[in-house]
This record gives structure tokens, C-alpha cells and sequence, in this order.
């Protein structure tokens, strides 16, 4: 396994393999990994010959008042865990070799990031696209994974992929939970054991939800409520609790009666947490 720390070590790593006929494939992480970024790469080693994964916390899509210094890190152990997993490169720059002093350039997706996780974090998908696309450029993998824990941030990712016509394809990897069915998140370290208990009101919440849809429950205030209750009930602090199409990512008023996602984002302690079911019956 390769580290490259620079975008020219990546870049010839990469170009090498692309003139060897070999697909790429990359898996974006901000690192201290778990078994959700690990079942990336394992679906990303399915579906090409190569696999690259990039370790960045990346600045951009901090908010100033937002975890980007206590974000946990731990690059040997991320190391071993990638080794363990058979990647063959790991793309892990500083800040100053991913942004200039004078950078300027952004990406912005301007609908699909207006709702949901985009209102209390105004920049982040900006932040988010820009690097990513940075990212897709340097090693031009054919393929790229990313978790449907993160379902916005997938969605705009496709969006972008599609309105700029970069040359990728993107794989959307089932959501994966923690044996008492917790979202699989590097957050979760900040959990206090009270407030990490606390949490699976969450999870309970969206299985619950999804059992009275699958049940045939189509109001959307009332699978928003069982999971807003589930979350309140636990003293978690809600930010949003969303029922939205998977098209727009807008509200669905009415009826469920085309692909939905449910989704939210609330507080245990100072840990914002996010959590998501696709609706699709
Ligand atoms: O999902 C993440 O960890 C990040 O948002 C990503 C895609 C690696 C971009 O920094």
C-alpha cells in the first residue's frame, strides 16, 4: 500500500494505473475510520482494480463555531485498517497542499443542499463539493464511494457529478449501524456513555418510522413524529426531523407517493448526530 502525501506522488500513482487499463476507484474519508468507511472500500474493491482512499479533514466545510480542530484523528490506525482492508493507496495531504493561500475556486450546489443539514450548516456542502471534485481530479477514478449515512451529501454529490459532467461513477453504500443500531459515525467517539445510550432513541426512532411506512402509514407528520418523539423522549435536542423526496430534498406535504427519505439531525450533549431511511415501497 502506497501513501502518497502529495497531489504529484497521488497523480502518478493514479496515472500509472490508468495507463495499465486499471479502474480506480476512490473512497473520501476524513479518517478514523470505522466499519462504515471499511464496507466502502470493500464495495469499492468490488467494483474496481485499484482503490485509493483519501484521509482530509478538510477545512471548508467547518463552520467556524464547528469541530474542525477536536475532530478525532489517528492516521497509524486508519494505516493498519486500510492495509487490513487491501487498499492500494492512501491520499493523505496537509491543508496546504490541497488549498493555496490565494484559493478562490468553488463548487456550489445551489437546490438540493437548501434543505436539511444545508440550514444549520450553510457552508458545508460548499466546502464539501469543492474538495471532492479536487479529489476526483487528482486520482480521475472512474468510480467513487459514498455511504448513504451521509444521504444529502451522496445525493448532491451525484448532482454535481451529473450537472458538471465529471467523468465518475457514483456508488451509494448502505447505511451501516453498530450492533444496537447506532449510525456508524467517527462523532460517536464524543459520546459520553449516558449520552451515547441515550442516542439509540435515534435509531429506534427511524426503525420504528420505517415499520409503520412499510405498514402503510403515507402521512408524513405522523413517521416525523414518531421519530421526533423517540429523539425527545431521550433528551435528545432536535435540529431537524425531515420526511423530503429524494429528488428535491424539499418537504413532502400530503401523501408519501414517490421515493422519500426521512431524515434528522439532533443533539446528545454538544454531539450533533445524523441519522436516515430511504422510503421507497
Ligand atoms: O463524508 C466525509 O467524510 C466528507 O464530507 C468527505 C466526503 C470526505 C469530504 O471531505
Amino acid at each position: 500500500m502506497q501513501i502518497c502525501k502529495t497531489v504529484a506522488e497521488t497523480r502518478q500513482v493514479c496515472d500509472a494505473w490508468h495507463a495499465s487499463n486499471l479502474k480506480v476507484a476512490i473512497v473520501p474519508t476524513m479518517g478514523f475510520l470505522h466499519e462504515g468507511h471499511l464496507s466502502l472500500v470493500d464495495i469499492a474493491r468490488k467494483n474496481a482494480d485499484k482503490v485509493v482512499v483519501s484521509i482530509f479533514v478538510n477545512p471548508t466545510q467547518f463552520a467556524p463555531n464547528e469541530d474542525l480542530d477536536k475532530y478525532p484523528r489517528d492516521f497509524e490506525r486508519d494505516e493498519k485498517l486500510c492495509e487490513a482492508r487491501g487498499v492500494d493507496a492512501i491520499f493523505y495531504p496537509t491543508p496546504d497542499e490541497m488549498y493555496a493561500p490565494d484559493f478562490s475556486t468553488w463548487v456550489s450546489e445551489d437546490s438540493l443542499s437548501q434543505s436539511l443539514c444545508g440550514l444549520s450548516r450553510p457552508i458545508h456542502f460548499r466546502g464539501v463539493c469543492t474538495v471532492v471534485l479536487k479529489l476526483f481530479n487528482i486520482t480521475c477514478a472512474q468510480v467513487a464511494v459514498f455511504g448513504k449515512k451521509d444521504a444529502q451529501q451522496a445525493l448532491i454529490i451525484k448532482r454535481m457529478v451529473r450537472d458538471l459532467n465529471v467523468p465518475i461513477d457514483i456508488i451509494m453504500a448502505p447505511l451501516v449501524r453498530e450492533d444496537n443500531g447506532l449510525a456508524r459515525s467517527s462523532r460517536n467517539r464524543y459520546l459520553s456513555e449516558d449520552e451515547r445510550n441515550r442516542a439509540l432513541a435515534i435509531s429506534k426512532g427511524i426503525f420504528s418510522a420505517e415499520k409503520a411506512f412499510n405498514n402503510g402509514e403515507k402521512n408524513p407528520d405522523a413517521l416525523k413524529a414518531i421519530l421526533a418523539k423517540s429523539i425527545q423522549e431521550a433528551g435528545g435536542k432536535i435540529d431537524y426531523v425531515e420526511l423530503v423526496a429524494q429528488d428535491t430534498l424539499r418537504a413532502i406535504d400530503g401523501t408519501i407517493d414517490r421515493p422519500a427519505l426521512l431524515a434528522c439531525a439532533a443533539y446528545f450533549g454538544k454531539t450533533r448526530l445524523i441519522d436516515n431511511v430511504f422510503l421507497e415501497g
